[in-house]
C-alpha cells in the first residue's frame, strides 16, 4: 500500500481552520461537564495537579505525534498506521491500533450524545425561565425529572445524533470548518461571566479555589490517578485517532508544535474556568463536590436563576455548550467515517447514516442507565459508568501508549523529523525523548499502579 500525498476527504483551508477544528474537537463536554464532576469525585487539588502533569508530559507530545502521523499517512487511522509501518519495513498489524480507536470512538459517542442531549434540554428550560429563583433542591428535582424520563432522554439523544451526522455527512470542509470559529469566543465570554458571578460568593469562592488548587494527596487513589490520566486523553481528543484524522487534512507547511501547544492551552484554560465557576456554587449551596455527572446541571441553574438576565445567559450558555459538544462529536466519529468511506467504498452520506444508527442504538444503554436501568450493574458500575471507564480509562490510554511507541520507535528518526520539525528544529529532540520514553513510561506506570503491582 503506497502513501497518498493528499487526503481524499479534502484539506483544511488554512492553518487557522485546523486550529479551530482541533480546538473544537478538544473543547467540549469533557471540559465543562466531565472535568468538574470527576475532579469533585476524586477530591480536587491533587487530582487536578496529576491531570495537568498528564497534559504536559503525555498529552502534548502525543498530540504532536498524532498530527504528525496523520499528516504523513493521509488516510483513516487504520490504513495510515498500516502503510507507515510498511514503509518502515515493520509489521502491518500496527493497523490494529487504529481499530482500538474506531471502537473507542463508537462507544464514546454513544454516551457523549446522551449527555449532550441533556444540555439541549437545558437550553429550552433556561430560556423558558424554569430556573428563576430556583433553590438547590429545586435544581436537583429539575435534573431528576429529565434523567428519570427515558423517553425525553431518548428524544434529545436522537436530536443530537441527527445534528452530528448531518454535519459529518456534509464533509470536513463544508461541514466542520464553518461554525467552530464563532462558538469558542462566545463560550469563553459566558464562562468568564460565570466565574465573575462565583467570585461574588465571597468565602465560597476561596473554598472553591482551595478545593481545585490545593493538592491533598491523601484523597487521591490509584484509580483517581488513572482517571486523571484518562481524562487528559479524553479532553485533548487523543488516543483514538481523532486528532490523527484531523492531521491528515492538514497542509504540509504547518508547524505542528505551535498548533498543538495552542490547542492544549485553550482546552486547559476552559476546563479550569469551568471548575472555578462551578465549585464555589456547589459549596455555597451545600452540594457535595462529588455528586457525579449531574454536577453542572444542578449547580449552574442556581446561578442563572439568581442573576439579572439569567434566563437569557443560561440559555445561551447551554446553547454554546451544545455547540461545543457538537464540534467534538463530529471529531469522535470522523475516524469511523473515514474508515468506512476508504475501505468499504461507500459515500460519506451512507457512512454517516450507518455509523450514526449503530451509535444511536448503543446510546440506549446510557439512556437507560439513568432510569429503568439504574440497577443494571456490572463490575460495580452502571452501564454509563462502565462504557466511560472502559473507553476513557482503558482504551484511550492504551491507544495513546501504542501511538507513542509507534511515533517514537517505528517511524524512523529522519522521517519523523522531516514531517515534524520545519520551523522548530530546537524542539524536535525534546519531543523525541518525551515520546520515546516519558510518555509511554508514564502510561505504563499508571496502569501498573492501578493493577496494584507498584504496591
Ligand atoms: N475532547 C472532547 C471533550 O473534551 C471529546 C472528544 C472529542 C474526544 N474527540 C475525542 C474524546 C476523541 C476522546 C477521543 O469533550
Amino acid at each position: 500500500m503506497s502513501r497518498p500525498t493528499d487526503s481524499i476527504h479534502g484539506q483544511w483551508s488554512s492553518r487557522w481552520t485546523f486550529i479551530l477544528a482541533a480546538t473544537g474537537s478538544a473543547v467540549g463536554l469533557g471540559n465543562i461537564w466531565k472535568f468538574p464532576y470527576i475532579a469533585g469525585e476524586n477530591g480536587g487539588g491533587a487530582f487536578v495537579l496529576v491531570y495537568l502533569l498528564c497534559i504536559v508530559a503525555i498529552g502534548l507530545p502525543l498530540m504532536m505525534a498524532e498530527v504528525m502521523i496523520g499528516r504523513r499517512g493521509r488516510q483513516n487511522p487504520v490504513n495510515t498506521l498500516r502503510s507507515l509501518a510498511k514503509e518502515e519495513n515493520k509489521s502491518a498489524s500496527w493497523g490494529l491500533v487504529g481499530w482500538i480507536g474506531i471502537v473507542a470512538g463508537f462507544i464514546i459517542l454513544s454516551y457523549y450524545s446522551v449527555i449532550a442531549g441533556q444540555a439541549i434540554a437545558y437550553v429550552f428550560r433556561s430560556f423558558a425561565g424554569v430556573f428563576e429563583g430556583v433553590t438547590a433542591d429545586g435544581a436537583h428535582q429539575i435534573y431528576l425529572s429529565l434523567t428519570h424520563d427515558p423517553e425525553r432522554l431518548l428524544a434529545w439523544h436522537t436530536v443530537f445524533m441527527v445534528l452530528t451526522m448531518v454535519v459529518v455527512a456534509r464533509g470536513v470542509k463544508s461541514g466542520i470548518e464553518r461554525f467552530v470559529k464563532y462558538i469558542m469566543p462566545a463560550l469563553f465570554a459566558i464562562l468568564l461571566m460565570l466565574v465573575g458571578y462565583a467570585a461574588n460568593t465571597g468565602d465560597y469562592f476561596n473554598q472553591g479555589l482551595h478545593f481545585l488548587f490545593t493538592p491533598n494527596f491523601s484523597k487521591l487513589t490509584a484509580n483517581g490517578v488513572l482517571t486523571a490520566m484518562g481524562h487528559a486523553f479524553f479532553t485533548l481528543s487523543l488516543g483514538m485517532g481523532a486528532i490523527m484524522v484531523y492531521g491528515s487534512y492538514l497542509s504540509k507547511t504547518t508547524s505542528i508544535v505551535k498548533v498543538s501547544i495552542w490547542i492544549a492551552i485553550t482546552d486547559t484554560v476552559v476546563a479550569l474556568l469551568a471548575g472555578m465557576a462551578i465549585f464555589p456554587l456547589a459549596f455555597a449551596n451545600e452540594l457535595t463536590a462529588g455528586v457525579g455527572p449531574g454536577l453542572i446541571f444542578e449547580t449552574l441553574p442556581i446561578a442563572f436563576g439568581h442573576m439579572a438576565g439569567g434566563a437569557l445567559f443560561g440559555g445561551l450558555f447551554f446553547l454554546l455548550l451544545v455547540f461545543a459538544a457538537w464540534s467534538s462529536a463530529i471529531s469522535i466519529v470522523e475516524p469511523v467515517i473515514a474508515w468506512l468511506v476508504e475501505n468499504k467504498n461507500i459515500s460519506r452520506r451512507r457512512a454517516s447514516v450507518t455509523a450514526g444508527f449503530g451509535i444511536w442504538l448503543l446510546g440506549l444503554l446510557t439512556v437507560f442507565s439513568f432510569n429503568i436501568g439504574e440497577n443494571w450493574i456490572l463490575f460495580g458500575k452502571t452501564m454509563f459508568e462502565l462504557l466511560d471507564y472502559i473507553t476513557a480509562n482503558i482504551l484511550l490510554p492504551l491507544g495513546g501508549l501504542l501511538t507513542a511507541i509507534f511515533a517514537g520507535w517505528v517511524i524512523s528518526k529522519n522521517n519523523a523529523k522531516d514531517e515534524f520539525a520545519m520551523k522548530t528544529p530546537f524542539f524536535y529532540p525534546i519531543w523525541r525523548v518525551l515520546i520515546r520514553f516519558i510518555t509511554p513510561l508514564a502510561v505504563i506506570i499508571v496502569f501498573l499502579n492501578v493493577i496494584g503491582l507498584l504496591g
